[in-house]
């Protein structure tokens, strides 16, 4: 009889740019009054009924964002990414996002096409599969879900 081996859980790493380390305190009219640590969790439970594992990170700095995603390559099976203000202003991002050959779901809490025009525009989209954008916090439960569908159906 064949015994049950367990299946190794796919890796989604979810990144986070510059001032999400400030959500709860920052603007809150705009990005409500959850704090990062809240995000962590929504995406923990979403990972949990996804079956999959989180590598859950946040920094400031551009450079060190790009390597955490050139890290995703070989090693991760999908990434969502809030780039933050780095989505309006960076090609390095999108062109690491471009070299890892991943799934990746870019997320913004807020609905940036209602606000200024300068956010319109966003340099990750190009390397994005989807943008999920407007949904607050919930956006990452679904940018995560979208990247499950998408190793699951890729195999
Ligand atoms: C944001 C939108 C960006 O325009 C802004 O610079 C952020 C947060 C969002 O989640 O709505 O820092 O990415």
């Amino acid at each position: 009889m064949l015994s049950a081996v367990p299946m190794k859980r796919p890796l989604i790493v979810v990144l986070n740019g510059p001032n999400l380390n400030m959500l709860g305190l920052r603007q809150p009219d705009i990005y409500g009054a959850a704090t990062l640590d809240d995000v962590e969790q929504l995406c923990l439970q979403a990972a949990e009924r996804l079956d999959v594992t989180i590598d859950f990170r946040q920094t400031n700095g551009e450079g060190e964002l790009v390597s955490w995603v050139q890290e995703c390559r070989g090693r991760a099976s999908g990434i969502v990414i809030n780039p933050a203000a780095y989505g309006h202003t960076s090609i390095a991002l999108l062109d690491a996002l471009l070299a890892v050959e991943l799934p990746v779901i870019e997320v913004h809490m807020s609905n940036i096409h209602r606000r200024e025009a300068f956010r319109h525009h966003t340099y990750v989209s190009q390397a994005a599969r989807g943008v999920i954008c407007g949904l607050g916090i919930r956006g990452y439960a679904h940018a995560l879900q979208a990247v499950a569908d998408m190793i699951e159906d890729e195999g």
